[in-house]
């Protein structure tokens, strides 16, 4: 047995509730409110009927979440993509699956996973459940044949076989083993930040700076638009997918489009695309065949996102002050761009502001490890920084340089002549 280390500083789902209601009713003196926003009724929402939680069924999942029996060559599991000292993130640009086998994109955070309306950049698994079994499948990341060979090897093994018969009853299944693993992911909530605390009422839970960071991501700076937080919903996300111009740094999305565009691909090949080919930058459109979904990405959800560099759907953004940049002056044209991106013409003290705000994104239990993210990512930020463009984010130059050839006028899904899809 290999693991219990994560054990400690993560609440089981069964729990994580009833101590959020029972800090709500009666908060001592002193010490700053609790949080209370991420409720036992959310996470009761989202937590699948036919998949209810139990303390077996999450250390099952645990012990699945951290078995590199679970690829090919042994050498990989989901952990070392999604390693709880990061974050559950890898740290690396994008995804290296077996055999130094390259991805096209950045691992997402498991932590509050739960709560996505849809699992990966372009949504295409619809839960948990679902979306557990295709990194074991995938070729260039676990590697495994198919669910067959995974259950075979799995059964082989004398303390699974006990362990599954005790949570589900039944042998070794793949079914059963994802809806295991789905259930430790779900008892991975993070809530218990600063910006909570402060939602509720207690002015000094934020700096002076994070206080004017906050008003900036609400107004001048948009960020609310799409990273959107509210009491029913407390995650700085809409879920919904977005053309904010990452994909537009070095795609021709024409060619891509129309390539993928005429292909009636199986969900195993839409994976592949995803994850190996270069199709990857057609984002939702893989999914969905809109045109208007070329490039776009699901809207992340901000608690911890200072755990969770390099940014964006490919890690192309190394710090939080990159990411800034890159919105202030207007995104990267092209022809999908979202309404919701324009210049900012924000201030390089307001650009630090929106920083330090994201940090009261971070919970509590995770704090010092944001601290060290937040001094690493303070020194690594060049002045002047390359995704900077000072003149383009206060209007001072027309049009932004940017690598895509211009759109026809009249048709703006007319790139470089062609039409982009059918
Ligand atoms: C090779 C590294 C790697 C391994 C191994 C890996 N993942 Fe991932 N994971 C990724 C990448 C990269 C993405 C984003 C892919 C995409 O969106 O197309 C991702 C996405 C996810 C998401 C979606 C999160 C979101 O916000 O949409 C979940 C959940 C997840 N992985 C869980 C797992 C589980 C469970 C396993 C083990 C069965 C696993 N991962 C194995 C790299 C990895
Ligand atoms: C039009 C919708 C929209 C607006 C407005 C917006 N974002 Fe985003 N944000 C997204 C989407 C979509 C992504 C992922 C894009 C991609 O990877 O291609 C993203 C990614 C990010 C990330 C990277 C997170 C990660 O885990 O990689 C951060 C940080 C971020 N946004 C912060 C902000 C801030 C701060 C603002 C305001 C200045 C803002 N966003 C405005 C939609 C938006």
């Amino acid at each position: 047995m290999k693991r219990a280390s994560k054990t400690s500083f993560c609440l089981p789902v069964v729990f994580a509730g009833q101590l959020l209601l029972a800090q709500s009713v009666s908060s001592p003196p002193g010490p700053p409110p609790p949080a209370i926003s991420i409720t036992k009724e959310l996470i009761e929402f989202f937590t699948p009927k036919d998949n209810p939680p139990s303390d077996a069924k999450v250390k099952l999942g645990d012990m699945l979440f951290d078995d590199k029996r679970l690829s090919a060559d042994n050498t990989l599991a989901c952990n070392v993509c999604h390693d709880p000292r990061a974050g559950f993130t890898a740290r690396t640009e994008t995804g290296h699956g077996i055999r130094d086998q390259v991805g096209k994109r950045n691992t997402p955070t498991i932590l509050n996973a739960m709560f996505n309306r849809s699992q990966f950049w372009d949504g295409r698994a619809a839960s948990l459940e679902e979306q557990a079994k295709m990194p074991i499948l995938n070729p260039i990341e676990m590697g495994m044949k198919d669910g067959d060979e995974v259950v075979a090897k799995i059964a082989a093994i004398p303390e699974y076989v006990a362990a599954f018969q005790q949570v589900f009853g039944r042998p070794v299944n793949f079914d059963d083993m994802a809806r295991a693993i789905a259930a430790f992911e779900r008892a991975r909530i993070s809530g218990d930040a600063p910006i909570d605390r402060f939602l509720r009422g207690d002015e000094n839970a934020l700096t002076a700076a994070q206080r004017h960071g906050w008003s900036l991501f609400n107004g001048k700076g948009r960020c609310n638009g799409c990273h959107a937080f509210n009491a029913s919903y407390p995650f700085f996300t809409d879920q919904r997918f977005h053309n904010v111009g990452i994909a537009a740094h070095k795609t021709d999305f024409a060619d891509l489009a129309t390539l993928a565009g005429r292909s009636n691909p199986t969900p195993a090949e839409i994976d592949r695309m995803a994850i190996e080919t270069n199709a990857s930058e057609l984002g939702r459109f893989l999914v969905s065949k809109n045109r208007s979904d070329i490039g776009a990405f699901k809207t992340p959800g901000l608690r911890d996102v200072v755990l969770t560099s390099p940014y964006m759907h490919d890690g192309s953004l190394a710090t939080l002050w990159d990411v800034i940049d890159h919105y202030n002056k207007g995104g990267e044209i092209n022809p999908f761009l979202d309404g919701g991106i324009e210049r900012l013409g924000l201030s390089e003290s307001e650009i630090d502001d929106l920083v330090d705000v994201m940090n009261a994104f971070t919970s509590d239990k995770y704090a010092s490890q944001a601290a060290m993210e937040m001094t690493r990512q303070k020194t690594f930020q060049r002045t002047p920084r390359s995704t900077r463009d000072t003149d383009a984010a206060l209007g001072r130059k027309m049009g932004h340089g940017d690598a895509v050839p211009d759109p026809d006028k009249k048709d703006p899904a007319f790139i470089g002549g062609r039409l982009v899809a059918q």
